[in-house]
């Protein structure tokens, strides 16, 4: 199927390899910045960066606010990786192409992921700003078979019937939820169920009411395929939801999203996502 072209662990290995031959950073984190919030990256120490077409087997980058590049340096002391810029299902890449990073990731030797996107808010009690910890995830193009782990099983990265329960991780949700009191920002942090949906349009008013009453807190379309593959390969998963609209419910409701709208709050809120990302891998404890 063109869901998946099936990529060799060949593919990922010299991928790895090549990065590995040109940058002394070995990361244990890495993190993927979503929409407007790719500044993060900007204040690792001791940066090595390439741009995603420079670097061997990687995809191409094409949304407006996804700069695109892979930044390696040292956070609080710890060696991370950051995707400036990620890849989503929408621009026609296939979901071993979106997810290929991850892959890479483990075989650089990274042991946690941290997943940013920009969402919207279907909850009654979320407003633009908040920032959302993801919970769990209603991964709809999965459910209907658009799932990166499709194809052959690659046992040297995991197992056939992964498990995703428990995917996010509960002590990193905690501590994340610590460190916003001390920080405090507690008021605008949300726990949550994220679900991502196929894009590039914004849901219509019915589907915003599906999605509403299946549960779903905050709805984006990006980040289940990349959790799904790191739960396969095991890496440890945090995941943060910036909240940039509310999602229109009403046929009474005269406003409607759009992407400046969506950048536009990722910048505003992008310093306290920073903050609690930094803190986070701070006192990440490292194996
Ligand atoms: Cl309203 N929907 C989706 N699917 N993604 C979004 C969004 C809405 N707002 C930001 N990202």
């Amino acid at each position: 199927s063109e869901t998946c072209r099936h990529l060799h662990h060949d593919e990922y290995q010299k991928t790895a390899d090549w990065l590995m031959s040109q940058t002394k950073h070995r990361p244990q984190v890495a993190i993927i910045c979503g929409s407007g919030l790719g500044m993060l990256a900007d204040t690792l120490k001791c940066q090595d960066s390439f741009a995603y077409s420079d670097i061997p087997g990687f995809p191409q980058s094409t949304v407006q606010g996804h700069a695109g590049r892979l930044v390696f340096g040292e956070l609080k002391g710890k060696t991370c990786v950051c995707m400036q810029g990620r890849f989503h299902m929408y621009e026609g890449h296939s979901l071993c192409k979106t997810t290929f990073p991850i892959r890479v990731f483990k075989l650089l030797g990274v042991e946690t992921l941290i997943v940013t996107n920009a969402a919207g808010s279907l909850a009654d009690g979320f407003h633009p700003g908040d920032i959302m910890i993801i919970k769990d995830h209603i991964n709809f193009p999965g459910l209907v078979g658009l799932n990166p782990l499709c194809g052959p099983n690659d046992d040297k990265f995991g197992p056939r019937f992964p498990a995703m329960s428990g995917c996010y991780n509960k002590d990193l949700r905690r501590l994340a939820m610590e460190i916003a009191k001390e920080h405090g920002v507690a008021s605008v942090i949300q726990e949550g169920v994220y679900a991502m949906v196929g894009g590039p349009n914004f849901e219509s008013i019915a589907e915003a009411r599906l999605l509403h009453r299946l549960g779903v807190d905050a709805v984006g379309m990006s980040t289940a395929p990349e959790v799904v593959v790191a739960a396969h390969c095991g890496l440890r998963v945090f995941g943060l939801s910036l909240i940039t609209n509310k999602v229109v419910k009403s046929y009474e409701d005269s406003e409607s999203v759009n992407h400046d709208g969506v950048l536009e709050v990722g910048r505003l809120r992008s310093h306290t996502v920073q903050q609690l990302v930094t803190e986070l891998v701070s006192r990440i404890e490292i194996n």
